[in-house]
């Protein structure tokens, strides 16, 4: 009896923890309209489509192990939907967002409601749209807390803000893609970066809004930094001030200092910053680094960093001293860029898996259509030709009549094939003087099958054709490890070796360096249809992309759910 008692007694203290535990999980329920706003920038109003009239759009605070539900109403006349960067979605493809992978767009006046549940993550992420060019100016910040009671492995600053970088056109986006769609040119670069979404003092019409930050002497703060520009991997630095690099991508590192970040499109990167300099005013700037041999936007975004003992200027020209500038790395400082991504570590031991079950090899670059009329108007690629990009010479079409996602869910055929290549087609060397022969993709809708729990390792190998390049390639659904990269060509007998499998980074999305290669690895525990692509949006379009088709395990915790009843129709 004595003992019957004893046990429901602790069983009542497990049911009261385990409600304690569900009590911290938190829903939050938000509504995002996507809906056109003026917006004033470099001195013009466009009506820019924005998440409830907010741009940058709202930022998301919530704690790992939450839910979230996010009814997107489109009052919008262009087809959207929403990606969640760097959530798993496990087992939940329906709530992850690309257009024709996962989901149809919601179409004008339509809805649909993202539901889905913080599985073991933490840090920095955010959310875009993933419809053409429309995430241009629809994107906000997505901030993961640790669970309550649960510490950081590094002394956590009182203060954090989200520095978005973003990409500014002075027209709407969506014409500067249809333009370059129907000529098979280069999109027009970007006329700004922006930093929460305003250029800063060095353009036009820009400085009243410059954006500052008051800084108190002695204060470390944590910048939680995201690359969400279109085309651009930038440089990040300020001025007199070190940035001590705490995580990527949602995952922790082993803390380094430095005086410049690079940072693609699709990342993020937490530093710690401490206001250990004179009282004044510092700028952070954010430029291009540009690997390729193309034309790039050349501008600077600034914002300021304002010690609120800062002293002013007396006398004639009274005001606030000018900002000090931080020196940035050149345009092409690969060096830096190499030395930077070269230092990241994950935090601890890494759980790397050793063995191999798919060994992939994708080679990554861009490529040239030819045309039968040359002087076509639709072909204003250099030599008459239309601008095309591939992994395994595999051009990617995204399918009209069905996602990806629910014609394999329903069985339906004529959708998309299984058959995309391993391996290229052919060998070549990759980063060396590719013959003309050799620049022109097939184009396709395949995906290639992985097995439920595959260790799968793919090298991502840049090719040289139409020109290399860093390209920031993306996988939806995983975090992967970063286990190895060079220049050259990879070389499979000797490579491997230097691989690290002890601490490599943790990323959702990885640089190719330009001319080399990079390579990762991930175990297939995620069932579901998931893009993988060039973060470059320009590169995207172009058909830098495959799928992953990862098939169910057994058993109910092993599939994919069942969709959402709301799921917009094709
Ligand atoms: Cu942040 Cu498929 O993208």
């Amino acid at each position: 009896m004595e003992s019957l008692q004893r046990f429901s007694f602790v069983s009542f203290l497990a049911l009261l923890a385990y409600f304690a535990f569900l009590a911290s999980a938190e829903l939050h329920v938000r509504e995002f309209v996507i809906e056109p706003k003026p917006v004033k920038r470099l001195c013009r109003t466009h009506e820019s489509i924005t998440v409830n009239g907010q741009f940058p759009g709202p930022t998301l605070e919530v704690r790992n192990g939450d839910s979230l539900a996010i009814t997107v109403i489109n009052r919008a006349r262009y087809n959207i939907s929403i990606h969640w960067h760097g959530i798993r979605q496990l087992r939940n493809p329906w709530a992850d967002g690309p257009e024709y992978i996962t989901q149809c767009p919601i179409r004008p006046g339509q809805s649909y409601t993202y539901r889905f549940t913080i599985e073991d993550q933490e840090g920095t992420l955010w959310w875009h749209a993933h419809s053409r060019w429309l995430r241009a100016t629809v994107y906000g910040a997505l901030i993961i807390y640790p669970r309550l009671g649960s510490p950081y492995p590094f002394s956590m600053p009182k203060r954090d803000i989200p520095i978005l970088l973003g990409e500014w056109w002075d027209r709407n986006p969506m014409d500067v893609l249809r333009q370059a769609q129907f000529t098979g040119a280069a999109a027009n670069v970007s006329d700004a970066y922006t930093i929460n979404g305003q250029p800063g003092d060095l353009y036009r019409c820009s400085r009243a809004e410059t954006v500052r930050f008051p800084i108190f002497p002695g204060e470390t703060v944590q910048l939680r930094v995201i690359n969400a520009g279109m085309n651009q991997e930038l440089f990040f630095s300020v001025a007199n001030h070190q940035l001590t690099v705490v995580e990527t991508d949602s995952a922790y590192t082993k803390p380094f200092t430095t005086n410049v970040i690079m940072i693609g499109p699709g990342q993020t990167t937490n530093v710690l910053l401490t206001a250990n300099q004179r009282p004044g005013r510092y700028y952070m700037a954010a430029r291009a680094y540009n690997s390729a041999n193309a034309p790039f936007d050349n501008t600077t975004t600034t914002a300021i960093f304002e010690y609120v003992n800062a002293p002013t200027r007396r006398g004639r020209g009274r005001g606030q001293i000018a900002p000090v500038f931080p020196v940035l790395p050149g345009f092409n400082d690969t060096a830096t860029a190499t030395a930077f991504t070269n230092r990241l570590r994950y935090w601890k031991r890494a759980p790397v898996p050793l063995q191999v079950d798919e060994n992939l090899f994708f080679t990554v670059g861009l490529g040239l259509t030819n045309c039968s009329n040359p002087n076509s108007p639709r072909c204003q690629g250099p030599n008459g030709t239309r601008f095309a990009a591939s992994i395994n010479n595999q051009s990617f079409v995204l399918p009209r009549r069905n996602s990806i996602m629910q014609a394999y869910y329903q069985g339906m055929p004529g959708i998309f094939t299984t058959d995309f290549p391993p391996v290229p087609p052919v060998q070549f060397d990759y980063t060396g003087n590719v013959s003309r022969g050799l620049w022109q993709p097939v184009k396709g809708t395949k995906a290639y099958k992985l097995k439920y729990r595959a260790n799968v390792q793919i090298v991502l190998q840049d090719t040289s054709i139409v020109t290399t390049e860093n390209h920031p390639m993306h996988l939806h659904g995983y975090q992967f490890y970063v286990v190895g990269s060079g220049f050259g060509n990879f070389n499979p007998r000797t490579d491997p070796a230097r691989f690290n499998l002890y601490d490599p980074p943790e990323r959702n999305t990885v640089g190719t360096p330009p001319g080399g290669w990079v390579a990762i690895r991930f175990v297939a525990d995620n069932p579901g249809a998931w893009i993988m692509h060039c973060h470059i949006d320009s590169h995207l379009g172009w058909g830098l992309a495959m799928v992953f088709l990862v098939e169910n395990g057994r058993g109910q915790l092993q599939s994919v759910q069942a969709p959402p009843l709301d799921l917009p129709r094709c």
